[in-house]
């Protein structure tokens, strides 16, 4: 996949998944801009990668950060291709009815609504181009009450949803939605689930992990036409005819 003279703005680049996806986007020849709250890791990452990466500090619960992100990575590269909404949080990992109800709905505000916000903001940018990808990492947890994790699932289960508005919405105007559910990854938040020791996630060793590199070879390729049969729905990394197509089998 060539994405040589893109742009793709990506949430949650500061590790784990966004980070590996920030990194091989722009070995493909995208420009990424890189978003997430902690400006130290994403300002290291852009200088990593060079002159093709813009570092962009933001919180994408608040609508107004997240439209600056979207009109900064415009100004710098003058478009946004792709859109990934990656950046996500777990905790807190209680039960429904123990859980404190402002961080409960921090995770909303994060999962759901980032997303929301995202979608909000580079849509109109990617409309008046001609069409755009939206790719959101979605998660087994979106089809699945796991214990503990009522948020969580809440907030995969609706931006599940909010892929299919968008490509029920705009997909005749060129916008190509897709939902990721990667499985379980080797990264921070699989430790901050082992550390809670609720549910049998918690119980599963590091090495059951595929690693975040998989992940970005996922978006990758989720990025051609080649998987426009999934436009609206859900590319699962657990599907062997997946990992054979992106080369990780
Ligand atoms: N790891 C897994 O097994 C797994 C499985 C299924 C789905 N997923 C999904 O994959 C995505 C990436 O997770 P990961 O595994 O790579 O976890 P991670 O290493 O914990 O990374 C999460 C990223 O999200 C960013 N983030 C969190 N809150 C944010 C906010 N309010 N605004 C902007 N950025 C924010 C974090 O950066 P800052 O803290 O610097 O803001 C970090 O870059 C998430 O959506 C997660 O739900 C993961």
């Amino acid at each position: 996949m060539d994405l040589t003279g893109k742009t793709a703005l990506i949430t949650g680049a500061s590790r784990g998944i966004g980070a590996a996806a920030a990194r091989l986007f722009a070995e493909a020849g995208a420009n990424v801009a890189l978003v997430a709250r902690g400006r130290e890791a994403v300002a290291e990452l852009a200088g990593e990668i060079g002159p093709k990466a813009m570092a962009i500090p933001c919180d994408i619960s608040r609508y107004w950060e997240m439209d600056q992100a979207v009109q900064a990575c415009v100004s710098a590269f003058g478009r946004i291709d792709v859109l990934v909404n990656n950046a996500g949080v777990i905790e807190p990992i209680a039960p429904l009815a123990g859980a404190d109800p402002g961080a409960w709905g921090q995770v909303i505000d994060v999962n759901l609504k980032g997303v929301y916000h995202g979608m909000h903001a580079a849509l109109p940018l990617m409309l008046a181009a001609g069409g755009g990808t939206v790719l959101t990492i979605g998660s087994g947890a979106a089809h699945h009450p796991l214990e503990g994790w009522s948020a969580y699932c809440a907030s995969k289960a609706g931006a599940l949803m909010l892929t299919r508005m968008a490509d029920a919405e705009y997909r005749d105007r060129g916008i190509r939605a897709i939902s990721l559910s990667p499985g379980t990854v080797a990264t921070q938040m699989q430790r901050t689930i082992k550390a809670s020791g609720v549910n049998p996630v918690s119980e599963l060793n590091w090495e059951d992990h595929i690693p975040p590199e998989w992940v970005a070879k996922a978006l990758l390729w989720m990025c051609g036409s080649e998987t426009d049969d999934y436009l609206g729905g859900e590319v699962s990394l657990r599907d062997e005819a997946v990992r054979r197509a992106i080369g990780v089998a």
